[in-house]
C-alpha cells in the first residue's frame, strides 16, 4: 500500500492546528502508520530540503523548520501521495484553493503550515529519513471494507 510523509511545520503546531490537520487525513480515509513530535536538527532539515540547497530561501527555510517542534507523520492509502498534495494545496497559501489546508489556514509562502511528499519515490526517501522502521505500525483498519471496494 502506498505511503507518504507529511509534516506539520512549526507554524501549524504553534497555531494549535495539529488536530484539525490530522482530522482531514483521517476523515478522508487514509491510515496513520507513523506519528511523532520532534525538534528538528539542522542536519535533518538540510537533508530533507536538500533539493532546495541553492535556492535563496534555503537558509530561512532551514531556520524556520528548526525553530520549534514539528509533527512528523506517515499516512497510507491508495493514491495517498498525490491526494495528500491536493488536501494540502498549492505552495503559496494566498493562491491555494479554499478547502485545502494551506488555502484555509495560511497567508504566506514561508508559513504554509505543512509539508507533503511530492512523488512516490520522494515519499520513500523522506519516510526513511524521518522514521526508523520500528517506529511505523503495520496495521489494517477494521473499516477497510467500507473504504475500499
Ligand atoms: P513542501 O516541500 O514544504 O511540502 O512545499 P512544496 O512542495 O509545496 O514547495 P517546495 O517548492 O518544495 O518548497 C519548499 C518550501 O520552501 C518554501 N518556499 N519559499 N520564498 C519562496 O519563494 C519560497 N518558495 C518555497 C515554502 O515554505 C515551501 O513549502
Ligand atoms: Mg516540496
Amino acid at each position: 500500500m502506498e505511503r507518504t510523509f507529511i509534516a506539520i511545520k512549526p507554524d501549524g503546531v504553534q497555531r494549535g492546528l495539529v488536530g484539525d490537520i490530522i482530522k482531514r487525513f483521517e476523515t478522508k480515509g487514509f491510515t496513520l502508520v507513523g506519528l511523532k513530535l520532534l525538534n528538528v536538527s539542522r542536519e535533518l532539515a538540510e537533508a530533507h530540503y536538500g533539493v532546495h540547497r541553492e535556492r535563496p530561501f534555503f537558509g530561512s527555510l532551514v531556520d524556520f523548520i528548526t525553530s520549534s517542534p514539528v509533527v512528523a507523520m506517515v499516512w497510507e492509502g491508495d493514491g495517498v501521495v498525490a491526494s495528500a498534495r491536493n488536501i494540502i494545496g498549492a505552495t503559496n497559501p494566498l493562491t491555494a484553493a479554499p478547502g485545502t489546508i494551506r488555502g484555509d489556514y495560511g497567508v504566506s509562502i514561508g508559513r504554509n503550515l505543512i509539508h507533503g511528499s511530492d512523488a512516490i519515490e520522494t515519499a520513500q526517501t523522506e519516510i526513511a529519513l524521518w522514521f526508523k522502521p520500528e517506529e511505523l505500525a503495520n496495521w489494517s483498519p477494521t473499516i477497510a471494507p467500507w473504504l475500499y471496494e
